[in-house]
């Protein structure tokens, strides 16, 4: 009823900036996964792996993840709330902000400019720049939740809310550092305690980035594409809480064998190990919602993303739990399996369940229907073997490079010497690029679905003098 208030405007500039940063981060992948066994392209001093694995992460992370994120939550909070957004000027601002801030991300990352904390490089007035991004995305969510027409407060609701503030915390303590000069800065925690302070802000920020704003998209696109309601709301919110207590617990499971003290690793397992339960919580959610009419995953493609999606997410969230134990890290740390669980999450869960979402609100949004169904369907089977060959490959040479690290002759020297090592990979990041090339593919079979979708509702709404 109160449609015409909601400002689409600002979500659709989200979701085509998150679209475009989204390509140059793939790009990036690419090129990083070539140099892995080409190392002809490494172009110095821009283009080395160096810098251009952060510049990939980031751009993806940040571009991709947040500036999706962004959009997709203003669109959800508005419709939960039943309220336009508050300060929808200062709303549209973020959008602009963001996309200045991004610039300066990448070419900073290219110039070198690095604090060296991993998903913490940009240097300090960067760090100040994600700060006012983030206070402004606040006060546009809160100020919208406060002045809401719809009393019950939606699970997803529960889950922005969480991300909110959790990022916060996590950002502004892990960024705390002293500037040198204005391109320089040095975090103010340094030996074990930089590491410890380090990984609890890596690994929540995965969990309060990648998981609970993409669980709040699954929890409302989720029954709104299918017509079903969640299967129970109670176990939405006994998930809920548990996941956000215990994740915030469990940093240091990426310190395992480290000087950090023993029992703070324990700790972190400990919270590991449980985490396995509110993360099925959802998934079971996700499996009962469909399972009272499973003729969705067929009939409805949007099904197939979000079904899929929280499948790469159950199996990371038993994966990630098994790599924390000693005995599996002992094995698998610093190898490639690491990325092959990271991707796993990142294509799979995360940019299925985005571009799901993406391609249920821009529809909404040009008042017409997906451009073509069978192109979706093209782009979910593409992403999908692209994810699983990604990830399968990296698991395999994963296993393969900790074996032969640990591997020892009898007077107990090492059987192999690292370049030893490094040589049966190659086969296996060949194909990764391959997987990725797929994955591509796939990708862009959707941005030319979202674009057609657009052009579509732009063509239809001229016709009819909208
Ligand atoms: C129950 C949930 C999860 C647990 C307990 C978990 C656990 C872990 C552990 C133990 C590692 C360290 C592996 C190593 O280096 O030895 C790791 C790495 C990682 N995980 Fe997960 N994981 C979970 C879910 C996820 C999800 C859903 C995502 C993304 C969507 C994700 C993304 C990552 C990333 C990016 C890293 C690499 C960090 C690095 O740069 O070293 N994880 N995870
Ligand atoms: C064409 C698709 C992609 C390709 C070819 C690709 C390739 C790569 C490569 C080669 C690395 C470096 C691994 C290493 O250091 O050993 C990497 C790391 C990473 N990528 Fe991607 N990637 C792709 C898609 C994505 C997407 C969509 C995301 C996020 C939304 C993402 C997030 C990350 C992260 C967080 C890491 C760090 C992993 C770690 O530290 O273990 N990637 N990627």
């Amino acid at each position: 009823m109160d449609d015409y208030r909601y400002d689409n405007q600002t979500v659709n500039g989200f979701i085509l900036s998150a679209i475009f940063w989204g390509v140059i981060g793939i790009v990036a992948g690419l090129w990083i996964s070539v140099q892995m066994w080409l190392p002809s392209w490494n172009v110095a001093p821009y283009f080395t792996f160096g810098r251009l694995r952060v510049f990939h992460t980031n751009v993806l992370a940040v571009g991709l993840g947040i500036g999706a994120i962004f959009g997709i939550t203003y669109y959800i909070v508005m419709r939960l709330t039943r309220v336009p957004l508050f300060l929808p000027k200062l709303a549209r601002f973020h959008l602009y902000l963001f996309n200045v801030a991004m610039v300066l991300v990448a070419l900073s990352l290219l110039a070198g400019m690095n604090q060296s904390v991993e998903y913490a490089e940009l240097e300090w007035p960067l760090d100040v720049g994600v700060v006012i991004l983030w206070v402004i995305f606040a006060i546009v969510v809160f100020g919208t939740i406060i002045k809401r027409k719809e009393d019950q407060m939606y699970i997803s609701l529960w889950y922005v809310i969480a991300s909110i503030v959790a990022v916060a915390i996590l950002y502004i303590v892990n960024n705390l550092a002293v500037p040198a000069d204005l391109f320089k800065s040095y975090q103010v925690f340094a030996g074990v305690n930089s590491a410890n302070v380090a990984w609890w802000y890596g690994h929540n920020v995965v969990g309060f980035l990648l998981t609970t704003p993409i669980l709040a998209m699954f929890y409302y696109f989720l029954p709104k594409s299918t017509g079903i309601p969640i299967y129970s709301h109670r176990l939405s919110i006994i998930s809920f809480w548990s996941v956000v207590f215990a994740y915030l617990w469990t940093g240091a499971h990426h310190l395992v064998y480290t000087p950090v003290p023993d029992w703070i690793q324990t700790l972190a397992i400990i919270f590991t190990i449980f985490l396995i339960a509110p993360s099925w919580g959802s998934v079971v959610n996700g499996y009962y919602t469909v399972g009272s009419d499973w003729s969705a995953m067929r009939t409805n493609y949007l099904t197939k993303f979000f079904l899929w999606g929280i499948t790469f997410y159950g199996l990371q969230t038993i994966q990630g739990p098994s790599q924390g134990l000693r005995t599996v890290s002992q094995l698998i740390h610093y190898t490639d399996w690491v990325p092959g669980h990271v991707h796993m999450g990142t294509m799979g869960w995360v940019t299925m369940t985005v571009c799901a979402s993406i391609y249920y609100v821009v529809p909404k949004i040009y008042k017409t229907e997906i451009y073509s169904i069978k192109v979706a369907n093209t782009h979910f089977w593409l992403v999908l073997i692209g994810q699983l060959m990604f990830s399968i490959t990296m698991w395999i040479t994963g296993i393969q490079q900790g074996a032969m690290w640990k591997a020892v002759n009898p007077d107990g020297t090492l059987k192999y010497t690292f370049m030893e090592t490094l040589v049966p990979n190659y086969p296996y990041w060949q194909m990764r690029t391959v997987s990725g090339l797929i994955f591509t593919v796939g990708m862009l079979f959707f941005i030319y679905n979202v674009l057609m979708t657009m052009h579509q509702g732009k063509q239809r709404m001229a016709g009819a003098g909208v």
